[in-house]
């Protein structure tokens, strides 16, 4: 099937991005619209800002930062005539990806930014972050082998409930699924339920749930390999 096959079977629909929004590789100097949709979007999906007054950043680092430098044909900036609002991004394979983040891009966050000390219980967002600088969680759901990629997306409030979402995601899970993946994964904050609805909606199924309240994550997953994608809207209609 090609990509275009796929991309319309997946999103039960053909995915051409509506205007005024235009969806696009990433180019030299969007790390700082896309760090700000991460910022925007870092409170459970909800806005951020407030949280990470002291280093805006710290949240684009690690959830954007790596993807555009490390997997960059893998990523699409969604932008209006306001700027960026939104992209989703991608690692073909996770494990290699965390390797080459633990030995290129890890070290320089440690030497920039000093772990937090004193009681955990009294850290800020950006120390809870910095934290996780100098203490990486590298998960993988298992089976690994089945769920090999692993996708994020963010969109700003302006862009959200118009389809972007699912169009975006059926052009990602296009691209890994035209390079052989066999499935993606994610993980969502379990406070964030309205994004887990969007997964569910799309076909995502659950995979492991690790922590639980505030701290917990779920983890999805989306096979790629089967002759039907399991997030056609008919399927996914059964999920939800
Ligand atoms: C979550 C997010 C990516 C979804 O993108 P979106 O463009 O708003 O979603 P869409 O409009 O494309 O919705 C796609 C489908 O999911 C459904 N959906 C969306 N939110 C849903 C929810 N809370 N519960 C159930 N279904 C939902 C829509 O109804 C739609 O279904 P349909 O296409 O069958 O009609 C986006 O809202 C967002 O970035 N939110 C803030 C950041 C965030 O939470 N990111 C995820 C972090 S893990």
């Amino acid at each position: 099937m090609d990509l275009h096959s796929f991309r319309t079977r997946i999103g039960g629909m053909t995915p051409s991005i509506p205007p005024p929004f235009r969806l696009r590789p990433p180019q030299a100097g969007d790390t700082a619209g896309a760090y700000a949709v991460c910022l925007k979007t870092g409170n459970f999906g909800q806005d951020g800002e407030p949280f990470y007054r002291d280093d805006p950043d710290a949240l684009g680092r690690v959830f954007v930062g790596p993807y555009l430098a490390y997997e960059a044909d893998l990523a699409r900036i969604l932008e209006d005539d306001r700027g960026i609002c939104g992209y989703v991004l991608a690692a073909m394979d996770s494990r290699a990806f965390y390797a080459r983040y633990e030995a290129e891009w890890r070290p320089e966050l440690c030497r920039q930014f000093p772990a937090p000390s004193g009681d955990p219980k009294a850290w800020s967002r950006v120390q809870q972050i910095h934290h996780v600088y100098h203490h990486p969680d590298y998960f993988c759901p298992e089976p690994y082998d089945l769920y090999p990629s692993h996708v994020h997306i963010d969109l700003l409030p302006r862009a959200q409930g118009r389809g972007l979402g699912r169009m975006m995601m059926a052009e990602v899970l296009g691209l890994l699924r035209q390079r052989g993946s066999l499935g993606a994964h994610l993980g969502v904050s379990l406070p964030n339920v309205s994004a887990q609805g969007f997964y569910r909606r799309l076909g995502f199924q659950p995979l492991i749930q690790v922590g639980e309240g505030m701290e917990g994550c779920l983890y999805l997953g989306h096979r790629l390999d089967g002759p039907t994608p399991a997030s056609s809207r008919t399927a996914s209609s059964q999920v939800t």
